[in-house]
């Protein structure tokens, strides 16, 4: 992988779900090495995409990372599917899951890497004893079950956080923001310590995805 200064994970959410391919192809062509999956069940979340079959099935086309975000409730139900389907991460809602600390576990046991996420209402807090066991935490910087929302700036106080929590105790994980990030905002919110960005509308429905890539990554 190239060494990159923040890795940039595209949500296919803002893509044309009957010609995905060309999105995954679009997504490599640029260098880039994450894809980012919003897998969601009209429970958790007010609406509803896909699940583990069409990512079995993009697997078969695609060598990128595949980042997939579990915006379902228990999903200690799918995480045996959903790692076996060929995600290398596999986020869950601390929200969603009962057992927050079995779930993570279980997904390591799958040899997958494990993330948490936390809804814009939820406190760093509330994550603090699951954060020596997870790869990642992932930061919702808008209510989750849609893209092209408004990025809420109350997240970056948390990824803030995040970043102190993570240097003082000498944790690991990686800091993921979704929701709302953009070419004017993405700035402030790797300078709050995000490693990794989630964008959908602003890279998808980019002019110039290129240049678009290129300006984030400068
Ligand atoms: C929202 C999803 C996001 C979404 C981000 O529930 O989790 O991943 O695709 O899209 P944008 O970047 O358009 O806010
Ligand atoms: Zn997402």
């Amino acid at each position: 992988m190239k060494e990159r200064s923040v890795v940039i994970s595209p949500s296919i959410l803002a893509a044309d779900f009957s010609d995905i391919q060309s999105a995954l192809d679009l997504i490599s062509s640029l260098g880039l090495d994450y894809v980012h999956l919003d897998v969601m069940d009209g429970n958790f979340v007010p609406n509803l995409t896909f699940g583990f079959k069409f990512i079995k099935d993009m697997r078969k086309h695609s060598d990128l990372v595949f980042d997939a975000h579990l915006m379902i409730e228990n999903p200690e139900r799918y995480i045996k599917e959903f790692a076996a389907a060929g995600c290398d991460i596999i986020t869950v809602h601390k929200e969603a899951a009962r057992h927050l600390n079995r779930v993570i576990n279980m997904i390591r046991e799958e040899g997958k890497e494990a993330g948490v996420a936390i809804n814009p209402a939820t406190s760093v807090l509330e994550i603090e004893n699951v954060l020596s066991i997870v790869d990642y935490v992932m930061v919702m910087s808008v209510n989750p079950g849609f893209g092209g929302q408004s990025f809420i700036a109350e997240s970056l106080k948390k990824i803030k956080a995040l970043n102190e929590i993570r240097k003082r105790e000498g944790y690991e994980f990686r800091i993921m923001v979704d929701g709302g990030v953009n070419a004017s905002n993405h700035h402030a919110i790797v300078e709050a310590g995000a490693d990794i960005l989630v964008i959908g509308e602003a890279f998808f429905k980019s002019e110039d995805p290129e240049k678009f890539i290129e300006e984030i990554e400068s």
